[in-house]
C-alpha cells in the first residue's frame, strides 16, 4: 500500500511527506482560512518545496487567501522576474482562486504595489476584510511616517470589534541573532496597536519561524524562511515560545468566534509548531497592555488527518 502510495505521488508530482502530517486546525464550516508565507521570493528548491506543500494541505483545509511578509521579490523585478519568483511557484494556487496579499520588505520595490497578483490596490499600505469578524492591515514597516501612521489609527478605529491581525516585514519583536527587534518601527506602532487592541501580528524578515509570547497582550510571530533559511540564526530568549531555524516553514491560520488557531508546517510536511490563542475581552488599554489581549489556549489542538497518504507529526 505505502509503495502505491509513493508511486502514485510520483506520478501525480505531490510532495512526499517525511516524518507525516496531520491537521491540527478545526477547520470548521465559515470560519476564516488562510496562510502565510515571508520572505517567499527566491526561486529554488525550498520555494518549490513549500509551495507544493501549501497546494497539498489546501486539500484538507481549504485556505481562502495567503498573506505575505515581504521580501515578495528578491533581486531584479523585471515582468519574467514577477513570473520565475512568484507565478510559477504558486501557479496551481493562484490556478485555484487563493489571492495573495502582500506586505513590502526591505528588497521588494514598492512598485509591486500595482502587481494585480499582490492584491494591494496601488497602495504601500492597505487593510481588507475577507469576510465577518476579522480585518487585516498590511503595513509598510520600511518607512513609517505621520501620514501612515494617522492611517492605521483611523482603519483600527473603524475595525470595532473584529479581530485585528496586522502584517509587515519587520518584526516589533525578534530573537534572531542577524536583525533582532526593529527597535524604531516598534516605538512608533506598538502604542497604536495597544490603543485600538491589535490581537495578533505576524512579521518577516528573519529566515526562521518564531512564535513569541504574547508582548503586552499581542500575539507575534515571524515567518520568513518560505524560500530562504538561516540556520542557527535564532537565538531563543525569554520572549521565545517556540523558534524553528532549520527548516523552511508556512503557517496556516484559522479563525473560528474568539479562537485563532495556527500551525507552522516545514517544507517536508511536518508540522513545526501548533496551537491556539483566544480573545480574552476588552480592556482598557495602557502602554502595558492591549485594549483587546489575547491568552495562549491551555487545551490541545484537535488532530484530524492532512494530505492523503500521511499521518503523525515531529
Ligand atoms: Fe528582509
Amino acid at each position: 500500500m505505502r509503495r502505491l502510495v509513493v508511486l502514485v505521488s510520483l506520478l501525480v508530482g505531490l510532495p512526499l511527506a517525511a516524518a507525516g502530517q496531520d491537521l491540527r486546525l478545526p477547520n470548521k464550516e465559515g470560519s476564516v482560512k488562510f496562510a502565510v508565507i515571508g520572505d517567499s521570493g527566491q526561486p529554488g528548491k525550498g520555494q518549490n518545496a513549500i509551495a507544493s506543500q501549501m497546494t497539498a494541505w489546501r486539500s484538507r483545509f481549504p485556505f481562502e487567501f495567503v498573506l505575505m511578509t515581504g521580501d515578495n521579490l528578491y533581486g531584479s523585478e523585471r515582468p519574467g522576474d514577477y513570473q520565475k519568483k512568484f507565478e510559477i511557484p504558486y501557479r496551481p494556487l493562484l490556478n485555484a482562486g487563493v489571492k495573495f496579499y502582500a506586505s513590502l520588505g526591505n528588497h521588494d520595490d514598492a512598485e509591486q504595489r500595482l502587481y494585480k497578483h499582490f492584491n494591494m490596490n496601488g497602495e504601500k499600505y492597505y487593510s481588507f476584510k475577507p469576510k465577518g469578524g476579522v480585518r487585516f492591515f498590511a503595513v509598510d514597516t520600511n518607512y513609517v511616517d505621520d501620514k501612515q501612521l494617522q492611517w492605521l489609527d483611523k482603519e483600527l478605529t473603524a475595525s470595532g470589534s473584529d479581530w485585528k491581525i496586522a502584517f509587515f516585514h519587520h518584526p516589533l519583536y525578534s530573537s534572531g541573532e542577524t536583525h533582532g527587534s526593529a527597535d524604531l518601527q516598534r516605538e512608533l506602532l506598538e502604542p497604536v496597536f495597544l490603543k485600538h487592541g491589535v490581537n495578533v501580528v505576524i512579521a518577516g524578515h528573519e529566515h526562521f519561524y518564531e512564535r513569541l509570547k504574547p508582548q503586552k497582550g499581542i500575539a507575534y510571530f515571524t515567518l520568513g524562511s518560505s524560500a530562504k533559511l538561516r540556520k542557527g540564526d535564532l537565538r531563543k530568549t525569554a520572549m521565545t515560545a517556540y523558534g524553528n531555524d532549520s527548516d523552511y516553514a508556512f503557517m496556516l491560520v484559522e479563525i473560528a468566534g474568539d479562537e485563532m488557531y495556527y500551525q507552522a508546517i516545514s517544507d517536508k510536511g511536518v508540522t513545526l509548531d501548533a496551537g491556539s490563542i483566544r480573545r480574552a475581552g476588552n480592556v482598557e488599554p495602557t502602554k502595558n497592555v492591549t485594549a483587546q489581549p489575547v491568552v495562549p489556549q491551555a487545551k490541545p489542538s484537535p488532530r484530524q488527518p492532512g494530505p492523503a497518504g500521511t499521518s503523525g507529526s515531529k
